[in-house]
Parts: structure tokens; C-alpha cells; sequence
């Protein structure tokens, strides 16, 4: 699936410069191009750079807050 329309950059290339060593977004834009002529990839290619594992990077998606109380659910599995 193409990413970057304006310079013709699939996700799988995305992902192939992330397995080499890009892990922020800017090192993506130097490497690739992705979101230097109309930025409207920058979304896409953050989404993919998520896929890849690379949230906790500066990927630009939220860190909690260490005072923020983590919500957890434990579910009971019945047996059958
Ligand atoms: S679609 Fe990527 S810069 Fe335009």
C-alpha cells in the first residue's frame, strides 16, 4: 500500500527502512522523503512506525503520564 503519494513510498519500504535502523520519523523523512511535500502521509507513516513497535519512540503517540493509574480488566475464564 503506497504511503507517501507525493514521493511514491509504500508501507513495505517503511518498514524495510525501519528493520535497517530508521526509528523516529525524521530519520524516515531523510531516508525516504515521507511527508516533505504536502505532509498529509505524516499520520499513515506514524501508523505504520506504531505497527512496527515504535510508539514508545517519537512516533508521536501519547506517553501515559507515571502518576496516571493504569486501568486493567481481569476477565474470569469458566471451564467448559
Ligand atoms: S503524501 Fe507524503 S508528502 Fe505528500
Amino acid at each position: 500500500m503506497i504511503v507517501c503519494v507525493c514521493k511514491s513510498v509504500s508501507d513495505r519500504k517503511i518498514r524495510a527502512a525501519i528493520a535497517e535502523g530508521a526509528d523516529t520519523f525524521e530519520a524516515l523523512q531523510f531516508e525516504l522523503g515521507i511527508g516533505t511535500c504536502c505532509g498529509k502521509c505524516e499520520p499513515s507513516a506514524r501508523e505504520v512506525m506504531a505497527q512496527c513497535g515504535l510508539c514508545e519512540t517519537e512516533c508521536g503517540v501519547e506517553r501515559r503520564a507515571p502518576s496516571q493509574p493504569m486501568h486493567v480488566t481481569f476477565y474470569e475464564r469458566k471451564a467448559a
